[in-house]
């Protein structure tokens, strides 16, 4: 069983910048994809107490997302409207080659005093790979693609003449000029064995879906092992979508409403596409393998990580899975702007005062 570091857990938030939330549901949500929608909840967050927001790239709609702004320029405009929070950009392998993300967010790190970091993603929508032109490769050809990308980058932005020879990429004795002042982390998304494999080779952080403290501590420990064997070290970030209110009552009375209003055929739709998705790989299973009907109205399966009740059950449960061994928890919300705001004020606390008791439990057993 993982066992938690010393470090406080990190808090993220899911940048709304796709229409229609991070549910598919037709609930209500008090939640826009505008730029100024945005910037002020950016600047609620970093307020808050949260370390990063994650941006996400979409090149069509698919089960929801009618609008999607791009990922790299959004999170620079909210870079630009912050001043501590870090904001990490996606970047898909196809649209982008490494030569253009690396010299484009060395710039971006340049102007924002080092605050971005990239979410590289591997892809799960085919129709969208096939909208845009661009070749839908095997799963696991896509994870080595993309374990190619992240050693590009890496070389680029702390290399002179940087030489390599990959399936995919080539570079010859290329400098980037200048580097940027600091060399930005690299997240991953993905649960599969490629995903953990790469993860456990080339990336800063793991980005796995919503899950209990058991399954994180599986995925955990496999990933920590191999890591290890590699000489290679890589932090956990979990999804939750979070809802936290007054009573749990009402916080579940949340949850029910947003399952009843789900639109079927596009939860089953999506459902469909990501299993897909991940039966291509030779193990047959990914990211969605065991998600249910209720699961996948939330697309990173956040309701499994179960931040739903009062502030201090969700605390609780937080702390959980930071002894899971969970780093960083990524959050969606219902209502973003509200919802973030009394995260901050009603539940990090209490996740710090936790903290600083387990801290000072183990600390006695010494
Ligand atoms: C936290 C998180 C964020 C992700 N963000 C995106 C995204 O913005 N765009 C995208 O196309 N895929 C995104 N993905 C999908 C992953 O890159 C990957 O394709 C998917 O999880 C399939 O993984 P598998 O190999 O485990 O089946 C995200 C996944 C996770 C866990």
């Amino acid at each position: 069983m993982a066992h938690a570091g010393t470090d406080a857990v990190k808090f993220a938030y899911w940048v709304p910048n796709v229409s229609g939330g991070l549910v598919i549901s037709n609930i209500e949500q008090r939640t826009n994809h505008s730029a100024e929608y945005n910037r002020k909840l950016a600047q609620i967050a970093e307020k808050a107490g949260f370390d990063y927001a994650l941006s996400q790239i979409r090149f069509t709609a698919g089960y929801g997302a009618d609008e999607q702004h791009e990922s790299v320029a959004f999170s620079h405009d909210l870079l630009a409207a912050t001043t501590t929070l870090k904001v990490i950009a996606a970047i898909l392998p196809g649209p982008w080659n490494p030569a253009l993300a690396a010299k484009q967010l060395a710039t971006i790190s340049y102007l924002t005093n080092g605050r971005v970091a990239i979410n590289l993603v591997s892809g799960w929508f085919r129709g969208e790979f096939h909208a845009i032109g661009e070749h839908w490769l095997d799963h696991d050809e896509r994870y080595r693609r993309s374990e190619e990308f992240i050693r590009a980058l890496r070389g680029i932005w702390t290399e002179d003449s940087f030489t390599f020879r990959g399936d995919f990429y080539r570079f010859n004795q290329y400098s980037l000029k200048p580097k940027p002042p600091q060399v930005p982390e690299i997240f991953q998304g993905g649960s599969s064995r490629a995903a953990r494999d790469m993860a456990s080779r080339v990336s800063d952080w793991y980005f796995t879906n919503g899950n209990t403290p058991a399954e994180i501590a599986k995925q955990v420990d496999d990933i920590r092992a191999k890591a290890k064997a590699n000489n290679h070290s890589v932090k956990v970030g979990v999804n939750a979508f979070a809802i936290v209110r007054e009573t749990e009552e009402e916080a579940k009375a949340v949850l029910a409403e947003i399952i009843v209003k789900a639109n079927p055929e596009a939860v089953n739709a999506f459902g469909h596409e990501v299993k897909n998705a991940g039966k291509a790989s030779p193990e047959g299973e990914g990211n969605w393998a065991k998600s249910s009907f209720d699961d996948l109205v939330q697309y990173n399966d956040g309701f499994r990580s179960n931040l739903i009740g009062t502030p201090r059950q969700v605390a609780e449960r937080i702390v959980d899975l930071k002894r899971a061994g969970a780093d960083l928890i990524l959050l969606g919300f219902l209502h973003f702007q509200e919802e973030v705001e009394y995260f901050g004020k009603h539940v990090i606390p209490l996740v710090r005062e936790l903290e600083g008791a387990d801290q000072a439990a183990s600390l006695a057993a010494e």
